[in-house]
């Protein structure tokens, strides 16, 4: 069905892709608002959890273009309680940023427990569990991904947390499973809805996969029929019309998008769009990039100092001009620039005029397409029903090295 049979005409100028030429925007009435105890989304999108990328600079970005609930990047739980500064920094952000919503990362229920006490008084609107993280340094140790593996270990946490959070819902985010042969998402999300928790994110990738191939949509709906909670679908939403079709091929209850939006944070403007029935207009040519990109520029500067942020940016220079012509060759250079003016004078090279590349809004801007044997501790699965949790580092030293490992994972 075209969009104009739908009730909506096409826009002039939509910026139709070969995929998604098809897709129509939503109905009135066809989607629900997600609800998270008192929390109301809408639309029903989420921003993902991702580690050196959705700090309050990105969120608030991604919050000016469009609407829904905006994670932060995961927060460990031993960082936070040995009050780690950097890990402070990550977790705050100023009372105007509303919902404030914080993913967690532990793996001791005791730990997780304090932390979310701790954040909820400091005025926290929601908090996630991150169940899926496939880091092998990780998993090694029995933690994130691996977790799911052990339900009772997961109800603890869950428990935990829950029992610590009041009124503030508390949500899961899960990967599909370990590897082809060990699923875990139905015992996740059964453990879930257990232990009280409002919704249940899944990456529909196993930790194996790490990010390569396509996302499994069918696991979405699996584990929709399959709880009372809501579900949220996870994987690959790269346009607006994703989350649409995502949602319209599962019966999930919302969509978490996470590298779409690298790079492009007027993707949620164009949920949004789509969410309300409206057809989106076309992504900004490279002038309007280099001004969003400068406006991301100003707004990391400001909330890590001009140094820290700039540098980050580079990083991000290379994500917004991704396909762009001109943009390969100026990537080395992009890589060394030390201040915002460098940086704008090496874009400055390009030509401002030129329209939104096409084969850029489906390209992954971060993490390769390779796959890895997933370590565990020996013996981990030899009793899936223990529930002791797996040891986390204590030492400075320690607790650096693993936050180096999370934040590179
Ligand atoms: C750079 C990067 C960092 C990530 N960090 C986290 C994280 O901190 N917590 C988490 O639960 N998932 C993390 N993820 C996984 C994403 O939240 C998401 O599940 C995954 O990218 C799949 O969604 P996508 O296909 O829309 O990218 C990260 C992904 C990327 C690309």
């Amino acid at each position: 069905m075209d969009a104009a049979e739908n009730g909506t005409p096409p826009a002039s100028g939509r910026f139709a892709t070969p995929l998604n030429r098809d897709v129509p925007p939503a109905a009135p009435g066809e989607f629900e608002p997600l609800r998270l105890r008192n929390l109301r989304v809408w639309p029903p999108v989420v921003l993902a959890p991702m580690a050196g990328v959705t700090n309050y600079p990105f969120r608030s970005l991604c919050r000016e273009f469009g609407a829904g609930l905006y994670v932060s990047e995961m927060i460990t739980a031993r960082g936070y309680l040995n009050d780690n500064a950097l890990t402070h920094l990550l977790a705050s952000s100023p009372p105007e940023e509303q919902p404030r919503s914080i993913q967690v990362y532990g793996s001791d229920p005791v730990d997780v427990g304090e932390m979310v006490r701790r954040l909820v008084d400091d005025g926290v609107d929601h908090v996630d569990l991150n169940l899926g993280c496939p880091v092998r340094k990780v998993t090694s140790h029995g933690g994130g991904a691996a977790i799911p593996a052990k339900p009772r270990l997961m109800a603890r946490l869950v428990r935990a947390m829950v029992g610590c959070a009041g009124d503030v819902p508390v949500t899961v985010k899960v990967r599909k499973g370990i590897d082809e042969g060990i699923d875990t998402h139905l015992d996740a999300g059964r453990v879930a809805q257990e232990e009280g928790a409002s919704a249940i994110g899944l990456h529909a990738r196993t930790a194996a996969q790490l990010y390569a191939g396509d996302a499994d949509w069918g696991a979405v709906g699996e584990l929709k029929a399959a709880v009372s909670i809501p579900v949220l679908g996870n994987g690959d939403v790269w346009e607006a019309w994703d989350a649409l079709r995502l949602m319209r091929s599962t019966g999930c209850d919302g969509v978490i998008v996470g590298r779409g939006c690298l790079g492009r944070p007027w993707l949620f403007r164009e949920l949004a769009d789509v969410f309300d029935g409206r057809v989106p207009a076309p992504p900004p040519n490279l002038g309007g990039v280099v001004e969003v990109l400068r406006d991301h520029s100003e707004r990391m500067m400001a909330f890590f100092g001009e140094r820290m942020g700039l540098r980050q940016m580079r990083k991000w220079a290379s994500w917004y001009t991704k396909g762009f012509r001109g943009s390969a060759a100026a990537r080395g250079r992009l890589m060394r620039v030390e201040t915002l003016p460098e940086l704008l004078a090496v874009l400055g090279e390009l030509d401002a005029d030129e329209p939104f590349p096409l084969a850029a809004v489906r390209a992954s801007r971060a993490k390769g397409g390779r796959t890895q044997r997933v370590r565990l501790p020996d013996g981990y699965l030899d009793d899936r029903d223990d529930d002791t949790p797996p040891r986390t580092p204590h030492s400075a030293d320690e607790l650096a090295a693993w936050e180096r490992a999370l934040q590179a994972g």
